[in-house]
């Protein structure tokens, strides 16, 4: 390499070459330098959320980014490039006008924590290769646990991919409660069982209702009111229904936080339901359970400490970055009867530790990646109280968007009363349809009024909100707050540019 600069040099010169350490150091101070860069600007509002191509235009290559792998090594400073293209041409979901998922904001510490696991990079499966890491995750889960309401935190918990898997945790622990045969010996072995859910829930568990075995079929949805929470009587009804055909009602999942229009079930009338049936209670939190961290919200979810298990997802309204999910389930052993296997070549009995450590039986997974530190090291950074002061920022903000739209002429809400969570749902009302009566012709010209903004606002890059349809409700912005960054004024901005986008549909 004395022969080449530095930059057409090859990273075969990095580390573990001889003499490698110089040209490490260097090309990762280059690398910080990019994404410091890209921090800076993410907080910057001048700067654009997103600069939008199509898939055949970043397929076709722009400009010297080209994604299509090659059989030759190139330079470390292509390789610099793609680093910063790469990040140029994505979705800049820490700026302080990113609306869309509900998963946004960019944690700082978060962020050193995730640098940090990569550093690391081993692996969750046992207390030999990862005892740190280990340790903080089971002193996290039991925090979590105290915080559900459990007696003294106990119970079990794993961290998961995310919600979806979680939540199809807490359905194999449930089947596995009531008819631990069938790990052996399959479905076979139990009668047909049933799932409840509601009708606004999330896909997930219809997925885990096919992935399974218990087939989409016995998924049964349950009505909900107005406002998208679960009419406990439905649910009764249903439940006996199912029990005169000869059926076994199962599981029941409550959602804390429905992922459009952020309702909350009403836990205590559903566990009351669990009790008198023998059934398992889950309750989905993976977007309201952050509201548990909050002392002036979490009457929200009361009931939940009645509830068998539940997800929680920090990576949502925590902030965490992505991904960091728990299944937390009440009963001990469960989770581990359910899933180990006892590979040989891991979980050796005999080993110089307390081999209880070694949770990794415990999870559908072999290797499981380290999501804990981030969070842990950002618990340690905030404080309990900082996320509360965190939660309770966001659902101000909601409820100003809320209080600002709700009586604005060109704004009809989706459903009334105030949200219960930063969900705020809302048709805009182009001056062209305003005062045109309820019609097919004017719900089929409202329906493309959010997909036309939307796109719009991707292609000038200013901001991003989602939207979709409800039941028999045409398509409508579902509003979410979860990203510390925001401020009143993006959301003033937000209300502006829909105005702006929207005034000539
Ligand atoms: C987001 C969400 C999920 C799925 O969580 P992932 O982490 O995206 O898998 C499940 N349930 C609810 C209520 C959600 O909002
Ligand atoms: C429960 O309901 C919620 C939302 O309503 C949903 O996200 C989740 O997937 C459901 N499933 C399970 C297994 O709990």
């Amino acid at each position: 390499f004395p022969f080449c600069t530095f930059w057409s040099m090859l990273s075969l010169y990095l580390l573990p070459a001889k003499n490698g350490e110089e040209p490490t150091m260097q090309f990762l101070l280059e690398v910080v330098d990019i994404l410091t860069n890209y921090i800076r600007k993410t907080f910057d509002r001048s700067t654009k959320v997103l600069d939008f191509h199509h898939p055949h235009q970043l397929l076709e290559g722009i400009e010297g980014f080209n994604l299509e792998l090659s059989d030759q090594p190139e330079s470390l400073e292509q390789i610099l490039v793609d680093c910063r293209d790469t990040l140029k041409y994505g979705v800049r979901t820490g700026h302080p006008r990113f609306f869309n998922q509900l998963s946004s904001g960019l944690d700082i510490i978060g962020l050193a924590g995730e640098w940090l696991t990569s550093t690391a990079n081993t692996n969750m499966f046992t207390y030999e290769i990862a005892p740190v890491f280990v340790l903080m995750e089971q002193l996290t889960l039991k925090k979590m646990r105290e915080i559900v309401g459990w007696p003294g935190g106990e119970g079990d918990g794993i961290f998961s991919p995310g919600g979806a898997i979680s939540n199809m945790y807490s359905v194999m622990v449930a089947r596995y409660k009531y008819y631990p045969e069938v790990k052996t010996k399959g479905m076979s072995a139990a009668p047909r069982l049933i799932l409840f859910t509601s009708e606004h829930s999330h896909y997930s568990i219809k997925k885990a209702g096919a992935a399974l075995g218990f087939g989409v079929e016995n998924v049964i949805l349950l009505k909900c009111d107005e406002r998208g929470r679960v009419i406990p009587a439905d649910l009764e009804a249903k439940i006996i229904d199912a029990k005169q055909k000869g059926y076994v009602p199962l599981f029941v999942n409550a959602t804390a936080g429905s992922t459009v229009y952020g309702a909350f079930d009403p836990i205590n009338e559903i566990a009351d339901l669990c009790e008198k049936y023998n059934m398992w209670l889950h309750v989905d939190g993976a977007w309201g359970g952050g509201l548990l961290m909050s002392r002036k919200h979490r009457h929200k979810l009361s009931g939940i400490e009645r509830a068998n298990s539940v997800t929680w997802n920090p990576h949502k309204m925590m902030g965490v970055p992505l991904q960091c999910s728990a299944i937390l389930v009440r009963e001990k052993g469960l989770l581990q009867g359910c899933n180990q296997m006892c590979a040989g070549y891991l979980f050796q009995p005999d080993k110089q530790y307390d081999v209880t450590y070694d949770t990794g039986d415990k999870a559908i997974q072999c290797g499981r990646h380290v999501d804990i530190f981030k969070f842990w090291l950002m618990w340690k950074a905030k404080g309990t109280s900082g996320f509360e002061q965190h939660i309770n920022k966001c659902l101000e903000l909601s409820e100003y968007l809320y209080t600002k739209i709700k009586n604005r002429e060109g704004y009809e809400m989706v459903f009334q009363g105030e949200p219960q969570h930063t969900n705020v749902c809302f048709w805009y009302l182009p001056p062209s349809l305003r005062g045109m009566p309820d019609c097919p012709e004017r719900r089929e010209r409202l329906h493309k009024v959010a997909p036309k903004i939307k796109a719009m606002m991707m292609e000038s890059g200013t901001t991003m909100v989602g939207y979709q349809p409800q039941g028999d409700k045409v398509n409508f912005f579902r509003m979410v707050v979860s990203n510390p960054a925001a401020t009143k004024s993006d959301i003033d901005f937000l209300i502006e540019e829909i105005e702006r986008l929207g005034q000539d549909l």
